[in-house]
């Protein structure tokens, strides 16, 4: 191993221990009656978001387009110990769902101390095909509706000094094939929130602003696209979601879960041939 790689890889390990070390503590107690509202509930890992908030004793309210389906998540939420769990159905492609949806938590909860969004629409695990209107929509449902719905929230999150918490993926700092309208909405999420994170910051805000990097989850979702396709470790849902609700309540502005996602982005600038190599081999694909 050469002097250069030597010293590359001492640097990460410090910075690695020393974010891990300088993380701050989690009090759990800070999320019990907490007013929360998290999109894509219905199943994946927001569902599983869900269950932890009523677990810690939150007031949820949850938000995604099948009624019957959060209306069960909400009934199970309240078995775990929310204080409420409250659902609305709504369509983030359209104009005024996400709006509505904010204001039904705003009006029913009395104010937001976290709004966490995290849902994204239907989208193929395929080689781009020149289908721009899909990904107009995409962008709608995983970028657009984001933005709207954070700025209808600011405000009551600035009263109650609270969190905003955005989930992105890896494929949200490094493309990869298959998925070229899904990584551009997950890019766009962190080039706005990344910029509005300074803004609120140099505006002394109280609003924390989380962005969240995952690598592969074992939703069903995505455990239906990459099946036989690809041999990359899917990691639980449901911890991924207990890291994205600690990482808000401690508001810190990024998570990278699992923590090798933030050697895989660094590794893309550092080596990218090399990265570029192994992201174009990690498939099944025979063309
Ligand atoms: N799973 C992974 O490997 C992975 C990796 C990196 C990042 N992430 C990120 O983690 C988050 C959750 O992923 P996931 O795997 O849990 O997703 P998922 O299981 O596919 O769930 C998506 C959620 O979004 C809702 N949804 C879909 N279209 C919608 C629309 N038009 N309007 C409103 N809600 C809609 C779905 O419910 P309805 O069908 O009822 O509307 C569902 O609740 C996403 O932001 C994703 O990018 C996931």
């Amino acid at each position: 191993m050469g002097t250069f790689t030597k010293v590359v890889l001492t640097a990460t390990l410090v910075v690695f221990l020393a974010v891990r070390w300088t993380a701050p503590r989690f009090d759990a107690e800070s999320l019990r009656g907490a007013r929360v509202l998290v999109t894509g509930a219905s199943t994946g890992i927001g569902e599983q978001m869900a269950y932890h908030y009523a677990r810690f004793g939150a007031q949820i309210v949850i938000t995604a387009r099948r009624e019957k389906v959060l209306q069960q998540v909400a009934e199970k939420c309240l078995s775990l110990g929310a204080q409420k769990a409250l659902y609305i159905a709504a369509d983030m492609a359209s104009e005024s769902d996400p709006d509505k949806a904010v204001d039904f938590a705003l009006e029913n909860l009395g104010g937001l101390d976290y709004l966490v969004l995290n849902h994204i629409g239907p989208s193929p695990f395929s080689m781009w095909d020149g289908d721009v209107e899909h990904t107009r929509w995409l962008m709608k449902v995983n970028f657009f509706s984001y933005v709207q719905m954070a700025w209808r929230a600011l405000a009551s999150l600035e009263q109650s000094k609270g969190s905003l918490l955005i989930v992105s993926s890896l494929l949200g700092k490094m493309p990869s094939p298959f998925v070229a309208p899904y990584t551009s909405t997950k890019f766009a999420l962190n080039g706005f929130f990344g910029a509005l994170y300074h803004e609120l910051a140099m505006n002394n805000s109280n609003v924390s602003i989380s962005i969240c990097t995952l690598g592969l989850i074992d939703t069903e979702s995505a455990m239906d696209k990459v099946r036989g396709v690809t041999n990359v470790p899917a990691y639980p849902a449901t911890d991924a979601a207990l890291n994205i609700i600690i990482t808000g309540a401690t508001r810190q502005p990024e998570l990278f879960y699992p923590w090798f996602t933030q050697i895989v982005t660094l590794s893309k600038d550092w080596f990218p041939s090399a990265t570029n190599y192994i992201i174009q081999n990690s498939y099944n694909y025979n063309p």
